[in-house]
């Protein structure tokens, strides 16, 4: 083969193009397109930036400002033909903005390197990631507190292990994810703050001998500060493992909702109602109304938790700096970012549309023996009794009952006194679930008082 199949851009010592196979491991074009506009526009902030140092004439600078500019609206207009010979999304933006510009362009990459333009191109990708998911994850805590304050006291039963334990109130239920997904909001913004250092001008990786200003590029790309230590700037992926685990613990709130969806719009539960918005019939069984977007979120989320443990194992055995290794890093991303961003917006969509059952929600509270910490409270409270004692007393009432086959409100008087013959009458004014609720007014407790007071404090918060 002649010299002339050699890639153009860093094809100086080799005699020959690559393999066909090798073109097709090593070219990142395919999805590495996504970051063109990041790719531009650090272009954009170096170049201009090489001119205010003196390291580029301003007339170069400026064709090649211009000419990035016409390779951007190409892109953005789909005029614009990837190559994979060209590799990747810088190799392809330089090489088309010589074909429009000519010479100048081949200045363009004074005094920096590929590794560290990745590195500030997948950043400004991510940061915007992080951006939009913050902004998701507050549309979703809106939809939640809105369905909070329409039922901030209805009752419920409250669960563990999934069976029923204490009744509780639905705004209590709905403002429990608004404190998951506040954590969430957390984090993200954790993540960004901790991310935004400008890894351009790290060059390769041991820096440049150009009298480069890096305050000034990560000025225009609006990073904080340039990053401190050169080899690390262009090794370092922990921004995306950040936006991948902070992703994670976010995706798997969404999945536990998503879960609860399933289970309380059946027909054994009816808790709520989903909208035909979100929800399929089934083609052979006419009565059928399934939860399909709930489930898809439970499903997706797999995807985002292998995304970060992808990621992970990419990264845990690279010598520093680059390695090629590192170019596996995108399309995780991508892929989590996209699913997450999905799963947020069709999580929004249901839970603002959903129809609470107050009445389905009522019945299931009293049901199961749910106030039976109330009456063990009771009889602490009432007759002085110790609570492991009440503890005893109750249990033999709500057997008592269960053979029966009715609830604890229902046994008479004589009932309680038979078991112990201190109870009052008043013992039934704890048995209902509206009382019960309402006397759990211990700070982030079920009362619908406090329910409210943390709906009026996300308002402030949102
Ligand atoms: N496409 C490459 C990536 O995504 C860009 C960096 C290439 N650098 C290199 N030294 N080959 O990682």
């Amino acid at each position: 083969m002649t010299k002339d199949t050699s890639n153009q851009m860093w094809g100086g010592r080799f005699a020959a193009g690559p393999d066909a196979i090798m073109e097709a491991i090593n070219a990142s074009i395919g999805y590495d397109q996504r970051m063109a506009a990041q790719d531009i526009e650090g272009s954009r902030a170096h170049a201009a930036m090489l001119a205010k140092t003196g390291i580029l004439t301003d007339s170069d600078a400026e064709a090649i400002r211009e000419g990035l500019l016409t390779v951007l609206s190409e892109i953005e207009t789909g005029n614009f033909e990837f190559s994979a010979a060209l590799e990747d999304i810088h190799m392809n933006v330089e090489a088309r903005l010589k074909e429009i510009i000519g010479e100048p362009a081949g200045r363009l990459h004074t005094g920096r390197s590929r590794n560290d333009q990745v590195a500030t191109d997948f950043k400004l990708w991510v940061r915007d990631q992080i951006d939009a998911a913050i902004q998701g994850i507050s549309a979703l805590i809106r939809a939640f507190v809105a369905q909070a304050e329409v039922g901030a006291d209805w009752v419920m039963p409250g669960f563990t292990h999934l069976q029923t334990a204490q009744p509780v109130t639905w705004g209590h239920h709905m403002m429990a994810y608004v404190e998951m997904l506040g954590r969430d909001l957390s984090r993200f913004q954790d993540a960004r703050a901790r991310m935004n250092e400008s890894p351009l001008g790290a060059a390769a990786l041991a820096g440049t001998s150009f009298p480069i200003d890096r305050e000034m590029t990560a000025k225009a790309l609006r990073f904080d500060r340039p990053a401190a230590n050169s080899l690390d700037a262009v090794a370092d992926r922990d921004f995306a493992l950040e936006f991948l685990s902070a992703s994670s613990i976010c995706a798997m709130h969404l999945s536990r909702f998503a879960e609860e969806l399933v289970i309380w719009s059946s027909a054994q539960f009816r808790f709520v109602t989903l909208s035909d918005r979100f929800s399929t019939g089934s083609s052979i069984m006419p009565q059928k109304k399934n939860p399909d977007a709930a489930e898809l979120i439970r499903a997706k989320i797999g995807r985002i938790f292998g995304a970060n443990t992808a990621l992970l194992m990419v990264m845990k055995g690279l010598p520093l700096t680059y390695s090629k290794d590192m170019q596996e890093d995108k399309e995780q991303v991508f892929d989590a970012a996209d699913n997450l961003m999905l799963a947020l917006a069709a999580m929004e969509g249901m839970v603002k549309d959903m129809t609470a059952n107050r009445d389905s929600l009522e019945a299931a509270a009293g049901s199961g023996f749910s106030t039976a910490t109330d009456l063990a409270d009771w009889l602490v409270r009432a007759l002085n009794m110790p609570f492991r004692d009440a503890h005893h007393v109750t249990g033999t009432l709500v057997a008592m009952a269960e053979a029966r086959g009715c609830d604890l409100p229902d046994l008479t008087l004589e009932d309680m006194k038979s078991v112990h013959s201190a109870i009052t009458a008043d013992v039934f004014d704890v048995l209902g679930v509206h009382n019960s609720v309402a006397s759990r007014l211990s700070y982030g407790g079920t009362a619908p008082e406090r329910v409210r007071e943390q709906i009026a404090r996300w308002k402030e918060v949102l």
